[in-house]
């Protein structure tokens, strides 16, 4: 199976062997091709080889990653594998009280805070870190807004490889720079926004030698698919009318885009579901392109309460046009009242996410509001991250401490001396028996 890197702007091809991050030509996105054609038509024979793999100890087998490994990166020697059983994660029917806030009968919660390190991010780098290990990489490197940085640190960790991070700074939700020190990361606070932490390490990955693992490496994409096709898998490859995730770098929004095109091109499905794209108010750039028909990307100065996706300059643009116009998609964006409100009823619902996965549900939310999204459709919404990423901003939305923000599912804590009568007042109607 003959695998290739491939320009997305001109369709130049260069061997997978040679180490690029983007187009040496004129730096335009890559894209990882394989050829696929020995597959063409045998979508049955696949489905029974992953079903197959569901019942395997194999450690190959039990990633939700690696399990699809004919469409993921069929081309790794096995040795080179850092994985940490990642993915197989939950697809969550929601509740009558979620059905009933987002006025959708048929909706379903793909929960990629269910990682090992918390978030969807572990999808990406157990390609992105073997691939490090197959050209010999001695430390890796990303700008973060705190969930790529952790996920890459315990897997450099787990590889013995070394990873450096950079960060907004002071804008890192605190679950996540815990988890950086904690495997071990040397941590490194930008004095700027991520964005501006991002052109830093492209340009460090290009003069020191560093490997870049932000998603720019089209490796980290070949991963990030398999969110897409382990919940096809987990529907019994049933297509479903839409996919709504949350938007910041737009990796996931072009990983998505990819994974739905090859798994048509070898039969697995027959049909696109829809992608739709969620950005904060203040953090949407892409929004505002789709508006213009994409006609170009417009930079803008990023600021939202998901810190996660306070991102104004997304490096996965072209890709991520190419989803949204392959599958029909749309792009909308939610204000961070809508956002903590969305969150604050998933996590209400007992499985929590961190804030910039409750877009994901504000979105949709919006967009069956607005007629886009039919009441009937069968949806998927996609929870990138845990509740336990960002604590301080649930402590702030349940305290009513958050700035401009007027929480709408308030839980607050309640103090006593500690008398059992006390706990009358939380019993409406109980008596103390004897
Ligand atoms: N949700 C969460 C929880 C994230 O951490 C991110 C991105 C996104 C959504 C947006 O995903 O970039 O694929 O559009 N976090 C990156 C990071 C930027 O550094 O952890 P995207």
């Amino acid at each position: 199976m003959q695998s290739s890197l491939r320009s997305l702007a001109h369709g130049a091809t260069y061997p997978i062997t040679q180490h690029l991050y983007t187009d040496p030509q004129d730096g335009s996105l890559l894209d990882v091709v394989h050829d696929l054609s020995a597959w063409h038509g045998r979508g049955e024979e696949l489905r029974r080889l992953f079903d197959a793999r569901l019942a395997s100890w194999g450690p190959l087998d039990r990633s939700g990653v690696w399990r699809y490994r004919e469409l993921v990166l069929p081309h790794v020697a096995p040795q080179h594998i850092v994985t940490r059983g990642e993915g197989n994660t939950n697809l969550y029917p929601a509740n009558a009280d979620l059905q009933r806030y987002t006025g959708l009968a048929a909706l379903q919660l793909k929960h990629e805070g269910e990682n090992p390190t918390g978030s969807f991010k572990d999808r990406g780098m157990t390609t992105g870190v073997t691939r490090a290990r197959e050209i010999g990489a001695t430390a890796v490197i990303c700008a973060s807004t705190g969930n790529t940085s952790a996920s890459m640190t315990s897997f450099a960790r787990m590889a013995g490889v070394q990873p450096l991070i950079l960060f907004p700074y002071g804008k890192v939700a605190v679950g996540k720079v815990s988890q950086s020190l904690a495997y071990g990361a040397v941590s490194i606070q930008v004095r700027g926004d991520f964005d501006a932490a991002l052109a830093l390490v492209r340009d460090a990955a290009e003069r020191l030698p560093v490997y870049l693992l932000n998603s720019v490496n089209p490796f980290r994409l070949e991963g990030q698919k398999s969110i897409i096709i382990e919940m096809l898998h987990q529907r019994g490859w049933r297509v479903p009318d839409w996919i709504v995730v949350p938007g910041g770098n737009l990796g996931n929004t072009s990983a998505f885009g990819k994974a739905l095109l090859e798994l048509r091109e070898v039969g697995l499905i027959e049909r696109l579901p829809r992608v739709a794209v969620i950005q904060a108010e203040g953090a949407s750039p892409f929004a505002a392109a789709f508006r213009r028909e994409f006609d170009h990307l417009e930079p803008m100065s990023a600021e939202t309460v998901a810190t996660a996706i306070r991102i104004g300059n997304p490096a996965n643009y072209a890709k991520a046009v190419r989803t949204v116009l392959e599958t029909e998609g749309w792009v909308t964006t939610v204000t961070d009242q809508e956002i903590m409100d969305a969150k604050a009823q998933v996590d209400l619902a007992g499985i929590g996410c961190e804030p910039a996965s409750g877009a994901s549900v504000a979105g949709a939310r919006k967009l069956v509001a607005e007629g886009v999204i039919s009441p009937a459709a069968e949806v998927v919404c996609v929870l990138t991250g845990h509740v336990l990423k960002d604590p301080q901003a649930v402590i702030d939305y349940h305290s009513a401490q958050m700035p401009a923000i007027t929480p709408q599912f308030t839980n607050p804590m309640h103090t006593i001396e500690g008398h059992l009568e006390e706990l009358m007042a939380f019993l409406p109607g109980a008596t103390v028996s004897a």
